[in-house]
This record gives C-alpha cells, structure tokens and sequence, in this order.
C-alpha cells in the first residue's frame, strides 16, 4: 500500500482588479458572454471566454431549455464553438463568471465536473496547459494554471 497527496496551486486574487491587465480583459469579455447566457429556469447566468494562440477571442454563455438535461454550461459553449471554428488551434487561457437575477454571486464559481472533463481533452490534446481563471460576479477571483489541476485522476482516451 501507499499514499499518494495530490495538491493544487491556486492564486486567489481578492476582486477583478487585482489581476493582471490580460487577465482582466479576458474577465471582461467573460462578463460580456454572460450577458447573453439564456437561464431562465435557474436564472443562474455563466459566461466564458477563451483566449486562443491565434488572438482569437471564444465567447460561451449557458443555454438552458425547458427539457433541461438538454440545456447546456457555458464553458462547453465556449469550448466546442472554439474547436468547431478553430479547429487545433491551442487554447491560453479561460475565464468565467456568474451571476444571479436571485443573489448576489460573491464567491468564485469553477466549472462544473462536466465541464472539467470536457475541457481536459483540449489540454491533453494541445501538450500544453492553460490558465483557467474564475469568479462570481462580485469578489474573489481564483486563479490556476491547468485545467488539469482541477480534476486529478481524470479520464482520458489512454482507457480506451
Ligand atoms: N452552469 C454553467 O454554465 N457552467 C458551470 O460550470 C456550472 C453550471 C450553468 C448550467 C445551468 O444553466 C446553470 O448554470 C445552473 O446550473
């Protein structure tokens, strides 16, 4: 038998302004996504922006539906609309946030296990990590450098 410790490194900036000007641009375009997140069951808004190596800017919002398994998360928008447009090309950086027509949304909101695992294969495929940069809509801001980080013994295609 053996014990293994898994740990994460993560950066936790106390509000928006604290990050780094790119990081902060990125949250920006982030916060213009969730505009258009159309929640009107959860009334939950996400939204997402991908920064690609070519400059290019991915945007996802969730979109929910009455039947709602059918609706689906922002980051899983953001990402099939960036592989399906720009197909190889590697991702930088991710950010996202959340708001609430209900509460406020004060504490960082990371991607779902859905979301995680959807993202992983990118970050496997491309051979290089990527930052992954989240909050709610007020407050805290978290920060990490791999997705990967975020979802230790994951599945990936080397099962199959
Ligand atoms: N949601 C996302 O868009 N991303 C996540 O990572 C977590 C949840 C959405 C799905 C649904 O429309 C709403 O938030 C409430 O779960």
């Amino acid at each position: 038998m053996r014990k293994i410790e898994i740990s994460t490194s993560v950066t936790v900036f106390s509000n928006v302004s604290e990050l780094p000007v790119d990081d902060k641009i990125l949250m920006g375009k982030a916060v213009d996504a969730r505009k258009n997140a159309y929640a009107p069951y959860s009334k939950f808004n996400v939204g997402a922006a991908l920064l690609l190596d070519n400059g290019e800017i991915v945007l996802g919002s969730n979109q929910e539906n009455a039947a709602y398994p059918s609706g689906m998360c922002a980051e899983r928008v953001a990402i099939w609309k960036a592989g399906s447009t720009f197909p190889g090309v590697k991702i930088k950086k991710l950010a996202i946030t959340a708001s609430s027509t209900i509460a406020k949304v004060d504490k960082p909101v990371g991607p779902c296990g859905a979301c995680r695992q959807t993202l992983s294969e990118f970050e496997i495929n491309q051979k290089s990590p990527f930052d992954v940069i989240f909050m709610g809509e007020v407050g805290e801001v978290v920060k990490t450098a791999s997705l990967l980080s975020l979802l230790p013994f994951s599945f990936d295609s080397s099962y199959l």
